[in-house]
C-alpha cells in the first residue's frame, strides 16, 4: 500500500508513523514540516478541563486519546531515544473572581454528571498547589488525569520514528490531487512532479481546502482560527503544573516544562490566514497571566508566536474517506490536535490500511457534512 500524506503537522506525522508501522510505504509532503499550529501549540492534554457543553462525543475521543498517550509515548521514546516531555500530573483549573467560580462550578457539575473525576478546591487549596497564585483566587478544581506534552519535541520524534520505518519526507507544496477514473491516484507538486499512490490523506490543517482537482464538497470547509502564544523562561521553580484559569471571564492557560519554559496561551481570533503577532494579543495574555500570577513579570520573555487552528464547521475533527474514492481526510482538529494525535493516528491508519476502525471514530467521519445524510 502506497500512501501520500499531505501535511507534516502533528496529525500527518502521527498517522505516518502508525501507517508505516502497519506496513505502508508512506510519503509525507509539506513545504515546511512541523511549522504550523503544531509548533505554536502549548500541548495541554486536557479533555476534561477544556470540556464544552454539547461535545460529549469529542470528550470521549479526547479521553480515549489522553489515555493512550502513555503507551504511545513509551513506544515513541523507545524507538527514537528522544524525550517528548510527557507529563501526567494533572491540570489545575482556577477561578479568579466569583463570576468565574460560578462558571467553574457549572463545569464541575457537568463533569460529575458524566462520571469524570475532578476534585473541587478552595482558593486556599489552589494556592497550596500553586503558591505563586494571586491571593484573591476564589477556587478551582483539579483534573488529576490530565497532563501535557511538548509538541516541539513530539513532532520531530514522530518524524524520526516514521523515517525509521521507511517513510520519506518531500519538502514541497502539493498543488493538487491527481484524479484518474474518478479516484485519487496521487498528488501533483508545485514543481509539476507527480507522486502516485494508492491512497492520499489530506492532513494539511487550515490549508486543507487549498488543493486543485477536487470537486466542491469533497473537503468540508476548514477555517483558520488564530491563536497567539507567549513563551516565558524561568531558572527558578515558578509553576508546578499546567494551570488554566478564568480571569474575569477571560480564559488563559500556562503550561510549564521541566526545562524552565512556560507557555502562556492563547488568543482565539477569526481573522483568516493572519499570523501576525499583535500588541493587543500579547497584552491580553500578559494581563490575564499577571492577574493570576503577579510574579510573572519577573520571568524572561522568550518568544511570541501565532498559529492557525483548523476549525471544521462543527469544530470537531474530520476523519475518514471523502466523497472521492482514495482520498481520506484527517483535518479539522481545531483546539485539540495535540491531544487527539494518538487516537486520530490509530483511526486514520486503520482506515487507510482497511483495518478494524476504532468505534470512537464514528461521529467524526466526513459524511456527516453530506446533504444526503440529513
Ligand atoms: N487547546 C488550546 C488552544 O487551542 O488554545
Amino acid at each position: 500500500m502506497e500512501i501520500v500524506i499531505l501535511g507534516a503537522g502533528i496529525i500527518g506525522l502521527a498517522t505516518a508513523w502508525r501507517a508505516a508501522a502497519g506496513g505502508a510505504a508512506v510519503t509525507l509532503v509539506d513545504p515546511a514540516p512541523m511549522s504550523g499550529a503544531t509548533s505554536v501549540a502549548a500541548g495541554m492534554l486536557t479533555p476534561v478541563s477544556e470540556l464544552t457543553y454539547g461535545e460529549e462525543p469529542l470528550l470521549r475521543l479526547g479521553l480515549a486519546s489522553r489515555d493512550r498517550y502513555g503507551a504511545f509515548v513509551a513506544e515513541l521514546e523507545e524507538r527514537t531515544g528522544l524525550d517528548v516531555a510527557h507529563r501526567t500530573d494533572g491540570i489545575l483549573e482556577v477561578a479568579f473572581d466569583s463570576g468565574d467560580l460560578n462558571h467553574l462550578d457549572d463545569l464541575r457539575r457537568f463533569q460529575e454528571s458524566l462520571g469524570i473525576p475532578t476534585e473541587a478546591l478552595t482558593g486556599r487549596e489552589c494556592r497550596r498547589h500553586e503558591p505563586m497564585l494571586a491571593p484573591g483566587v476564589r477556587g478551582g478544581l483539579l483534573a488529576p488525569e490530565d497532563g501535557s506534552i511538548d509538541p516541539r519535541r513530539l513532532a520531530p520524534a514522530l518524524l524520526a520514528a516514521a523515517e525509521g520505518l521507511g517513510a520519506r519526507l518531500v519538502r514541497r507544496r502539493a498543488a493538487g490531487v491527481l484524479v484518474e477514473r474518478d479516484r485519487a491516484a496521487g498528488v501533483r507538486l508545485d514543481d509539476g512532479t507527480e507522486i502516485r499512490a494508492d491512497r492520499v490523506l489530506l492532513a494539511a490543517g487550515s490549508w486543507s481546502g487549498d488543493l486543485e482537482g477536487l470537486s466542491a464538497g469533497v473537503v468540508p470547509p476548514v477555517r483558520p482560527v488564530k491563536g497567539q502564544v507567549i513563551r516565558l523562561r524561568t531558572a527558578v521553580p515558578f509553576l508546578r503544573r499546567s494551570t488554566r484559569a478564568l480571569v474575569r471571564g477571560s480564559s488563559v492557560y500556562l503550561v510549564p516544562r521541566a526545562d524552565g519554559e512556560i507557555v502562556v496561551g492563547a488568543t482565539q481570533e477569526e481573522l483568516g490566514f493572519d499570523t501576525r503577532v499583535t500588541a493587543g494579543g500579547v497584552w491580553e495574555l500578559l494581563r490575564d497571566a499577571h492577574e493570576l500570577l503577579p510574579g510573572i513579570t519577573e520571568l524572561e520573555f522568550a518568544e511570541v508566536s501565532a498559529g492557525l487552528r483548523p476549525g471544521s464547521p462543527d469544530n470537531a475533527p474530520v476523519m475518514g474517506p471523502s466523497a472521492l474514492p482514495g482520498l481520506f481526510l484527517g483535518t479539522g482538529h481545531f483546539r485539540n490536535g495535540i491531544l487527539l494525535a494518538p487516537v486520530s493516528a490509530d483511526i486514520l491508519a486503520a482506515m487507510l490500511l482497511d483495518g478494524p476502525v476504532p468505534a470512537e471514530a464514528a461521529p467524526f467521519t466526513p459524511d456527516r457534512f453530506s446533504p444526503e445524510v440529513h
